[in-house]
Order: C-alpha cells, then sequence, then structure tokens
C-alpha cells in the first residue's frame, strides 16, 4: 500500500516544501485516473500557483505529464529532429513558412499543431484552408510523409499529454492558469511526447500575447529552457514581440498566401526576420552549423525556391490542392472586402492586438469554442501598423467577411484597438532575447 497522500502533498506544498518525484506523480496520476477528486487537484495547484515550484519539480511534473499518454517515436526517421513551438499570438503563421524552410535544408520536421481559439489562430485551421488538406492522418502515414517529404504538420491527437488536457482545463476553472510552472510544464509535456529531440519556442511578449510583459516572458522562456535541459532535449527560446500583429494578413486563407509570399522571397520584413531567426536556431540545433551559416542556408532555401516546393509538396501529399498556393489568386474570396480608414492624422502609437484578433475573430476568421466553425475567406489585412504616419481617410485595413452583422461589429473593435498621437513612436524590434542553446 503506498504510503504518499494527496492531503500530505498539498500540505507540504502550502509550506513551501520541494515536491518529490514519487509525489509528483501520485499526484498527475491519480487525478488523471480519477481517484484524486478536483477538489484537492484544485487545491494542490493553487499552492503550486503561489509557492512555485523548482527547476526540478517543473522537469518531474513535466514527465508526468508527457508519460501520461502517447509518445511519438520518431526514431524511424533519420537525422536529429528539431520541433518548433509559439506560445501564440494574432498574425502568426511561422510554423507554415519555417517547417518547409528547415526540410528543404535537410532536417526533417514532424510537427503537430493545435486550432485557433480566442484572439489567437490556430495552424491546422490555416492548413485546412488549402482545399483538402487533411490534418488528421494517422502516425504511421504521418511518419512515412515525414521520411518521404522531410515535413509533415498534422493536428495534435487527444491522447498527447492527456493529463494536461484534464488539469489545464481545471485550472481554466480555478484561477490557476497564470503560474509560470504549470505553464511551461504543460507547453513542454505537449513537445516532449511529440518525440523530437530538440525544441525551439518563440515566447511571445506584448498587447497580443499570453504574457503581456516582458520579464513574464523571459521568466516563462528559462523555465522552459530548464525543463529542456533537465530531460535532454536540446531547448532555445526566442522573446518576441507581440505588440503589433505578425505580418500583414490575419486569417486562415489570408495566411497561407502570405506564407507563400514570404516563401518566395517578398513579403513583411518583420515576418521574414523572425521566420529566418526561427528556422537557423532550429537548423543550428539539428548540428547543421553556426546560427550564420544557418541564417545563409534559410536565404539560399528562398532563393532557389526549395522551401516554396517543400510547401507544395507537403500540402499535395496530404490530400490539398497545392495549385492554390501555385497560384493564390484561386482562393475563395470573402463576398465583403472592405477598406476601413481612419477617421484622423496622426501616428500610431499602439495596436491592442488582442482587441485586433478579436475584431478577426469577429469577422469569422477564429473561433470561441472549439464546437464553432472557421471561415476560411474571413480576416484582416493590415495596411498601416504602429510607427505609420496616417491622414485622415487613409486606409489602415482591409476587413474580409461574408456578413455585413459581422463587419459592423469587427469595425467598431479595430478602430477602438488603434491609438494616434502626433508623436512617432519609438520602433519596437521584432526579437527581444535569445535564450539557452
Ligand atoms: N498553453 C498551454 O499549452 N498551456 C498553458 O498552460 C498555457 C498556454
Amino acid at each position: 500500500m503506498s504510503l504518499i497522500r494527496i492531503y500530505d502533498i498539498i500540505s507540504k506544498k502550502r509550506e513551501g516544501g520541494a515536491l518529490t518525484k514519487e509525489e509528483i506523480e501520485f499526484a498527475v496520476q491519480g487525478y488523471t485516473s480519477g481517484r484524486i477528486p478536483d477538489f484537492q487537484m484544485a487545491a494542490l495547484l493553487m499552492a503550486i500557483c503561489i509557492k512555485g515550484m523548482t527547476d526540478e519539480e517543473t522537469a518531474n511534473l513535466t514527465m508526468s505529464m508527457a508519460n501520461s499518454g502517447d509518445i511519438i517515436d520518431l526514431s524511424q526517421i533519420s537525422g536529429i529532429k528539431v520541433d518548433k513551438h509559439s506560445t501564440g499570438g494574432v498574425g502568426d503563421k511561422t510554423t507554415l513558412i519555417v517547417t518547409p524552410i528547415v526540410a528543404s535544408c535537410g532536417v526533417n520536421v514532424a510537427k503537430l499543431s493545435g486550432r485557433a481559439l480566442g484572439h489567437t489562430g490556430g495552424t491546422i485551421d490555416k492548413l485546412e484552408s488549402i482545399t483538402g488538406y487533411r490534418t488528421d492522418i494517422p502516425q504511421a502515414e504521418f511518419l512515412r510523409l515525414v521520411q518521404d517529404i522531410g515535413v509533415s504538420v498534422i493536428g495534435q491527437s487527444a491522447s498527447i499529454a492527456p493529463a494536461d488536457k484534464k488539469i489545464y482545463s481545471l485550472r481554466d476553472q480555478t484561477a490557476t492558469v497564470e503560474s509560470i510552472p504549470l505553464i511551461a510544464s504543460s507547453i513542454m509535456s505537449k513537445k516532449i511526447a511529440s518525440g523530437a529531440d530538440a525544441i525551439v519556442l518563440d515566447v511571445k511578449t506584448g498587447s497580443g500575447a499570453f504574457m503581456k510583459e516582458i520579464d513574464d516572458a523571459i521568466m516563462l522562456a528559462k523555465k522552459m529552457v530548464a525543463i529542456g535541459d533537465n530531460v535532454g532535449r536540446k531547448t532555445v527560446a526566442l522573446v518576441t514581440d507581440m505588440n503589433i500583429p505578425l505580418g500583414n494578413a490575419i486569417g486562415t486563407s489570408l495566411e497561407v498566401i502570405e506564407s507563400a509570399e514570404i516563401l518566395q522571397g517578398r513579403g513583411d520584413d518583420r515576418l521574414r526576420e523572425l521566420c529566418t531567426a526561427i528556422s537557423s536556431n532550429m537548423l543550428h540545433l539539428a548540428g547543421k552549423g553556426s546560427i550564420v551559416e544557418c541564417e545563409r542556408m534559410v536565404e539560399d532555401s528562398i532563393n532557389n525556391g526549395s522551401a516554396f516546393e517543400k510547401l507544395c509538396r507537403m500540402a499535395h501529399a496530404q490530400g490539398g490542392d497545392d495549385g492554390l498556393i501555385r497560384n493564390t489568386d484561386k482562393f475563395p474570396k470573402a463576398q465583403i472586402i472592405y477598406p476601413l480608414k481612419a477617421h484622423k492624422s496622426g501616428y500610431i502609437t499602439d495596436m491592442d492586438t488582442q482587441r485586433i484578433g478579436i475584431s478577426a475573430l469577429l469577422l469569422g476568421a477564429g473561433r470561441q469554442s472549439m464546437e464553432e466553425q472557421i471561415d476560411f475567406s474571413a480576416g484582416i489585412m493590415l495596411s498601416c501598423r504602429t510607427g505609420d504616419y496616417v491622414e485622415c481617410g487613409d486606409v489602415l485595413a482591409t476587413l474580409h467577411t461574408n456578413s455585413e452583422d459581422r463587419l459592423k461589429k469587427a469595425k467598431e473593435v479595430y478602430l477602438g484597438a488603434i491609438e494616434f498621437s502626433d508623436e512617432k513612436p519609438i520602433e519596437r524590434d521584432i526579437i527581444l532575447k535569445r535564450i539557452g542553446g
């Protein structure tokens, strides 16, 4: 009979003690199997929220949650496998750009991604806007595609870290989401269960991010890098700005179109800079050379067209119509494409990026609950961003939707997100810090 009791674990953490590996496993396994009730797990989570966890405890919590379901075995795929993860933002289409770049530079990428929720978008919905693209392919086919093409991106199945799923849902109801060790272990448990040898994290900070303050983002990044180090996965984190939407497009097919542009050497400079940084760090972790050498490989893969071809091949292999990516004019368009004009002149000094994400959601490009359908043609194309001077009547953004009612609400929200002033604001870098490696 076990001598460990959940009551003692809760009181130990309440007093600020460090939990042992056995105690953490007891709590996670007990809760996942239903032996430990919600009220006791909630008490433990609140104690963790208040008292924190050491790096060793956080690593043990991560592994307990990772081991609660399937751990994908990528050993049949050759070479070092590198994964990437973004903590979520608005207009973040980096997976669509980075995964084909890295694959075209000779590093295999087996990527599990999520769906849009709230103001943030999801890679899986963006890929599904490519007609026919299958995101629910079986694991054996997924591994074969990575082996044959070098890259596959599919949806994360329920068998990955089920303990995290159950604990996250309890955290959501008990005001225990905002805890750096709990967030770090939640994200890393899913990454570790996804099987990669090394991980590049894009930790966003700013008005459109989960972490609004840079110091919190740095703390989260350090905690996740420490988990990676503790469990033998090389991990690098980039802390990046999310005070402005990433790139010009927000919405599913609009973001696929922008990704195709970047992969063909065109498009927004900040988005290209971030994608180059993520890709070159992934290649570096895979042993392809120094960061500078890897940056050159990334540029070459764009200039010689191999990265773009890789995206087309991946889409085709997963049942998608790659003709849409080769000629993006063929993507279905929204019935209403509305130029939203500035009501005054001045510099844009601030964009509340979360509100802009909500505006895109209201147009039909996102979902408030997992049951909602996404309108693939809906979204926003930015014409101006923080730092730009606009005259009254200039177009700030173009709103794409299929409903007048949705347009009315989204317009108001978008305009409420923009601040003007007579003074030009200081420009913000996109990459704020690199941690680990
Ligand atoms: N994303 C996750 O996957 N987990 C958290 O706890 C927070 C954000």
